[in-house]
């Protein structure tokens, strides 16, 4: 996570673990918080979560693949994985924060009906889906 994050796509530039964090890596599995590991046998190789924000009945959606792993389809896999965990829990809106210039991540994120709601700071794009019905778009 630290090399991903050295990379310059997250908001930090090493991996620093919030409370949403250590509870989805240390904590019994709960309904609010999800982890999924892409892994190549058994070597962690990303991740994709979804944790509560402060806003009732929405969680956030954060995601990074090592680079030998990217382009194959596991990003898309693993955004469709998740909303279908959202899906089943009555979660009814996640968001996500992404960099203008990531137009692979945008290209997923639009892909898994992502729409964007924002952008700040010049080059952080706010996207945003409801939930209720699955990625119905396959471009
Ligand atoms: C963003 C990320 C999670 C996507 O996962 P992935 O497995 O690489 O993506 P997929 O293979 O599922 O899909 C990539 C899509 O982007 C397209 N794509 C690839 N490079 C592209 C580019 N430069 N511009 C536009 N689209 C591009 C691919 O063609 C594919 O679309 P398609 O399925 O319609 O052909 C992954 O690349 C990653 O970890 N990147 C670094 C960390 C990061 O950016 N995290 C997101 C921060 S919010």
């Amino acid at each position: 996570m630290d090399n991903i994050c050295a990379e310059g796509w997250m908001r930090t530039s090493r991996f620093e673990p919030t409370p949403s964090w250590e509870r989805a890596l240390n904590g019994p599995p709960d309904d609010a918080h999800l982890l999924l590991i892409a892994a190549d046998g058994a070597v962690p190789v990303g991740w994709c979560r979804l944790f509560p924000t402060e806003v009732p009945g929405e969680a956030e959606l954060g995601i990074g693949l090592l680079k030998p792993y990217r382009n194959q389809g596991a990003g898309t896999q693993m955004v469709r994985q998740a909303l279908g965990w959202a899906n089943q829990r009555g979660i009814s809106r996640l968001t996500l924060t992404t960099r203008a210039d990531n137009a692979r991540a945008v290209r997923v994120f639009e892909k898994c009906g992502f729409e964007f709601t924002g952008r700040h700071e010049d080059i952080w794009l706010e996207m945003a889906r409801s939930i209720g019905g699955f990625c119905h778009d396959d471009r």
